[in-house]
């Protein structure tokens, strides 16, 4: 069981393998776009990918402004995060991406990125660093926390930041919540590859929440073993708290016979999504095979509860 794997210890190999791994593997990566002022008050701007959020109470982020790999020297980010100990970590939309990523050319301290990539800066109203206008999530920060995590060339530094005011873009809203298609935010994968968190690559996932799924191990082994199921459908089936009851489905059972349904549109209902007429005329030609068919669209449908009943009403079959 399982895939062929290629085993590696760190030590073994050059960090620049080492560093595609953590790239490749851990992706995709949400990019925090960075804000900072120098003693002298220029400005700075510098994505980071090495970033996520980490608590709610205080609200706090953590990003690493690493050390450089040719050298082995810290960043500008770096060094005006110790001095000033003030940010605005704002997200990345798929209409800003390609000026954030003109935005990591190493130019020299001396240099504006705001400038050079073209972005806005538009006023903080706690911290010193100015925020950027196009981002449609900006958060101003203060350091907490810088935490050295080696010496030598990529090593990270993690910076460990307080949000201490959101500024969120009206439109992106859906009622009190973020949505997805509106914010439209882009991540970091390996290479140069990136990803657009948006359109048909969002979908949803059901919390359990405080509900006590029965998990995998009660689902009928029949099941398990189907060539029709997938391990994600599998996982949907795990998730019910009670399995319906005898009566519920023969109830069930006895309700899809009084349904007109013709064999030969088994396929017609399925393109539908109609994964009640499909188990009907599954019953009709007595097919397990479209049994699953229909449990499969039910899921789809996330009708769990219908799932289960057609679930019994197969392994009863068997
Ligand atoms: C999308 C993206 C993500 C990046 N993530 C990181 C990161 O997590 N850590 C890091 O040290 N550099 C990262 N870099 C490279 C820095 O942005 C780059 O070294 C930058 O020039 C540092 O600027 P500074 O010296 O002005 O602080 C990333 C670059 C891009 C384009």
């Amino acid at each position: 069981m399982g895939d062929k794997m290629r085993h590696i210890e760190p030590k073994d190999v050059e960090v620049r393998e080492v560093f595609s791994y953590l790239l490749g593997g851990i992706a995709p990566r949400p990019i925090a776009l960075v804000s900072t002022l120098s003693t002298d008050g220029i400005r700075n701007l510098s994505p980071f990918s090495f970033f996520n959020a980490f608590g709610a109470n205080p609200p706090m982020v953590a990003f690493a402004p690493s050390r450089r790999g040719r050298d082995g020297t810290n960043k500008d980010t770096y060094h005006n995060l110790i001095a000033t100990k003030e940010c605005v970590v704002q997200m990345v939309s798929f209409d800003m991406v390609e000026q954030v990523s003109l935005a990591s050319t190493e130019y020299d301290v001396s240099i504006d990125e705001f400038t050079k990539s073209g972005l806005t800066p538009i006023a903080s109203d706690i911290v010193k660093p100015p925020r950027v206008a196009e981002s449609l999530f900006q958060m101003e920060c203060k350091m907490q926390q810088m935490i050295e995590l080696g010496d030598g060339p990529s090593s990270g530094n993690l910076a460990i930041c307080e949000v201490v005011k959101f500024h969120i873009a009206e439109k992106i809203f859906d009622g009190d919540r973020i949505d997805p298609q509106k914010i439209d935010l882009v991540a970091r994968m390996g290479a140069d590859f990136y990803c657009r968190a948006s359109g048909e690559a969002v979908f949803e996932v059901e919390k359990p929440g405080l509900k006590i799924g029965i998990g995998y191990d009660n689902i009928p082994a029949i099941i398990k073993e189907s060539k029709i199921l997938s391990a994600n459908n599998l996982g949907q089936l795990g998730g019910i708290e009670t399995i319906p009851a005898a009566d519920e489905v023969t109830s069930l059972k006895d309700g899809l016979k009084q349904l007109k349904v013709s064999q030969s549109k088994f396929e017609e209902y399925q393109a539908n999504g109609d994964y009640k007429l499909m188990l009907a005329a599954a019953l009709d030609i007595k097919n397990d095979d479209k049994i699953e068919e229909s449990i499969k669209t039910a899921l789809k449908e996330k009708d769990l509860d219908f799932a289960w009943k057609a679930l019994l009403i197969r392994t009863d079959n068997s």
